[in-house]
């Protein structure tokens, strides 16, 4: 429930949007890190359902070397297979321009190129320096675009990176300023190893605001390693960014960052957010069920706390815990 207006409130959470977008990353950033590989026909079938749950920007593969990230092998296999839905943006990451004929192929709308705010992970992750990156980008930029598709850029390792510790905002800025003169229409600002806390997120999108960076085309990627993921989102949200990156179940990582674990849960989010009177059009409802059947496959529990909440409620009520509505405590 959303509590009536108190001069608190209008103090605190005023500059809260009436709305947001979920970008819905557990099919791609979720999956990459499984030991397990999941069946095609259960990405597909996650996927769909997270459509019909109401996600209208989804994730749903990388078209990357499949030796660097076996478990999205199959990523042709998962975008010609898919029932799509005209009024949802389908997106893949791509590392480069093999990547991005696979997305063509696929019948992407919208690809995803990435690279980090640190020298050390763009070596370890995609084999390049961050210039030679940036080259890399700066063609398949313009090619993607020239296809009509939208484009995405990933920065990540804002806050922090696993091998080379605190970054200098400095290189988040030149690589931010960089991608959006080779034409992304917007930039993921990722917290790849989940170390931010609020007050450096005010710190660095108030810097890259200065900067000319416009928030309005930022979104936000936390990784919830320590626990302070929807806190950083509440203060991005504050702030002017309207599009949060999330993992169903909060699954996820990158496996060339050590220690990095799972991405702020989807679930998770929209609790805060229909909590908060924040509209994102997904229906908590429809993706506990989603959550539990990954969950069932992988045979383990997902880190969503909502879901751990939830299950733990019908539990001690003796109810089905996919039985339709999700009861609030
Ligand atoms: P490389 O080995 O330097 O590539 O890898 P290369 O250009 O020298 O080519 C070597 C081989 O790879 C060749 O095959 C190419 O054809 C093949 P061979 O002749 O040896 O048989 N190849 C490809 N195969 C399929 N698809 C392709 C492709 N490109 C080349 N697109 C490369 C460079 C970038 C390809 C590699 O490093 C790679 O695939 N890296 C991807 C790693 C990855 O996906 N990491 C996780 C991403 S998550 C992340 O970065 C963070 C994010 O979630 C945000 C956050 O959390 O902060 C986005
Ligand atoms: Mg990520």
């Amino acid at each position: 429930m959303t509590e009536p207006a108190s001069p608190h409130h209008n103090q605190l959470f005023t500059a809260l949007p009436a709305s947001v977008e979920v970008y819905e990353v557990g099919p791609r950033d979720g999956l990459q890190n499984e030991k397990m590989v999941v069946p095609t026909e259960l990405k597909i079938s996650m996927i769909e359902r997270l459509v019909d749950a109401g996600v209208r920007r989804i994730e749903i593969t990388s078209f990357v070397n499949p030796r660097w990230i076996p478990a999205l092998a199959d990523h042709a296999d998962v975008a010609a297979r898919l029932r799509r839905k005209p009024d949802v943006r389908y997106s893949a990451l791509v590392p480069n321009m093999r990547g991005l004929e696979g997305a063509v192929r696929g019948g992407m709308d919208e690809v995803a190129v990435f690279l980090a705010a640190s020298e050390s992970h763009n070596r370890k992750n995609i084999n390049k320096s961050t210039a030679e990156a940036l080259d890399t980008y700066a063609q398949v930029i313009t090619q993607a675009r020239s296809e009509g598709m939208r484009v995405r850029g990933y920065v990540s390792c804002v806050y922090g990176c696993p091998y080379e510790g605190s970054v200098p905002v400095a290189q988040v800025e030149a690589v931010c300023l960089r991608l959006l003169e080779l034409g992304v229409e917007e930039l993921s600002l990722g917290d790849t190893i989940g170390v931010g806390t609020p007050r450096q997120v005010a710190y660095v999108l108030g810097h890259l605001r200065d900067a000319g960076v416009p928030l309005e085309r930022v979104a936000v990627h936390f990784h919830d390693t320590r626990g302070t993921a929807l806190a950083n989102t509440t203060v991005a949200l504050q702030m002017g960014v309207r599009v949060v990156d999330s993992a169903l179940g909060g699954l996820g990582g990158c496996p060339y960052a050590p220690g990095a674990s799972g991405n702020v849960a989807t679930e998770d989010v929209v609790y805060m957010l229909d909590g908060m009177g924040v509209d994102c059009g997904v229906d908590l409802d429809a993706l506990v069920p989603i959550s539990l059947s990954l969950q069932t496959h992988l045979g383990r529990e997902l880190p969503s706390k909502y879901l751990k909440a939830h299950v733990g409620h019908c539990d001690r009520a003796g109810r089905s815990v996919d039985s339709g509505a999700a009861p609030r405590e």
